[in-house]
């Protein structure tokens, strides 16, 4: 079989200037493994993460980014049951997606359903059950199913593709829901959602705004200021992303030992959840695609090819949604 195209990083460094076009070779498949011909794959900020070295300690060089992609299987390997070649699936448990073709373990790969599209479906795994969790987290908080009711939660980063499905989600639930934006054009293209209050940074945020819970993807300056001065005791902070860079400064974390802080990684879920509880997770994602509520738009979809046009699209100031990667071309 023809070598394929393959998104590689071979030293760690500025996304932009170290993942390279490179030509890989099929492999034979082994008992247990699916090949998965890739048809779509997301862009998303945690597969750029892993390029600058920041996970060095587990990561092995040179490794194919991308996290999130819809495939269709190709080969199948001996011992493979329920899962067979033209059937579509989502793999998980590493990265890779970034390549005309992957092999996974087939108990880390996941039916689509018919009823969806590849361009549906190639955002269902990261942003949908990272919101699951972090409702899961914060009703756990909140003692139980009902327990969001009321409740006054922030979000931050409110515009980006995960916020937007929280906004909807705790909407949803009966919270009394804040968007925090950096900006008023981030502001400005908020979903108009009845009952959704909006703030903007820049400007201090005044002690008398009180959050039950602040749901964080800034940190730095934004999430330490909402930390120290806007939530009561008893409060939750929960923090699943660093956009600005900066972590939450430690005299931030000291000084509210009366506040519930807690960091989720969707990671920790996946390795540890187990089939049957992903699976679960997956249908409520699916479900969510379907009304809507973790729909996300896509901004542009790019060839493998142009993988340089796709990484400075992600970084644009003026992207809006989400870039595609289509291996194939
Ligand atoms: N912990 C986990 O397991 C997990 C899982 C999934 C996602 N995440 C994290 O969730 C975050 C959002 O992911 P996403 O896919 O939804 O992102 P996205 O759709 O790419 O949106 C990111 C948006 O956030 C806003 N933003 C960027 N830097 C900011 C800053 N310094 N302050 C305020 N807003 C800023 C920008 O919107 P404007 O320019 O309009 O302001 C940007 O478009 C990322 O940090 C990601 O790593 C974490």
């Amino acid at each position: 079989m023809a070598d394929y195209p393959a998104a590689l990083v071979a030293n760690y460094g500025r996304p932009e200037d170290v993942i390279r076009l490179a030509s890989l070779p099929h492999p034979a498949v082994e008992p247990g493994m699916i090949e998965i011909a890739v048809e779509r794959a997301a862009i998303n900020p945690s597969d750029l993460i892993p390029v600058t070295g920041a996970y060095s300690n587990r990561t092995v060089l040179p490794f194919v980014p991308g996290f999130e992609g819809v495939g269709t299987i190709s080969r199948v390997g001996t011992d493979v049951t329920g899962l067979k070649p033209g059937d579509r699936v989502l793999p998980l448990g590493a990265s890779g997606l970034w390549q005309a073709y992957l092999q996974r373990p087939a108990e880390w790969c996941f039916a689509v359903p018919a009823d969806l599209s590849t361009e549906q479906a190639v955002t269902a795994y990261i942003n949908p059950m990272t919101t699951l969790r972090l409702i899961a987290a914060l009703k756990d908080h909140f003692g139980g199913p009902a327990g969001l009711a009321g409740r006054r939660i922030g979000v931050t980063a409110a515009g980006s593709a995960i916020g937007r499905m929280l906004l909807m989600t705790l909407l949803s639930k009966g919270a009394e829901v804040t968007a925090i934006v950096r900006s008023d054009s981030t502001a400005a293209r908020l979903p108009a959602l009845p009952g959704l209050q909006t703030l903007v940074t820049g400007q201090p945020i005044g002690r008398d705004t009180v959050f039950d819970a602040v749901v964080d993807a800034v940190g730095g300056e934004t999430g330490g200021g909402l930390l120290r001065h806007n939530l009561p005791a008893g409060g939750m902070f929960l923090q699943y992303g660093a956009l600005s860079g900066v972590p939450i400064a430690q005299d931030a974390l000291s000084a509210r030992p009366d506040v519930r802080f807690a960091f989720l990684w969707l990671r920790s879920f996946v390795h540890s959840a187990g089939r049957q509880a992903l699976s679960g997770a997956f249908a409520q994602c699916f479900d969510g695609l379907r009304d809507g509520t973790f729909a996300s738009h896509i901004a542009a979809t790019y060839p493998l090819s142009r993988i340089s046009d796709a990484l400075a699209h992600q970084n644009a100031p003026d992207r809006r949604g989400k870039v595609l990667i289509d291996p194939h071309c």
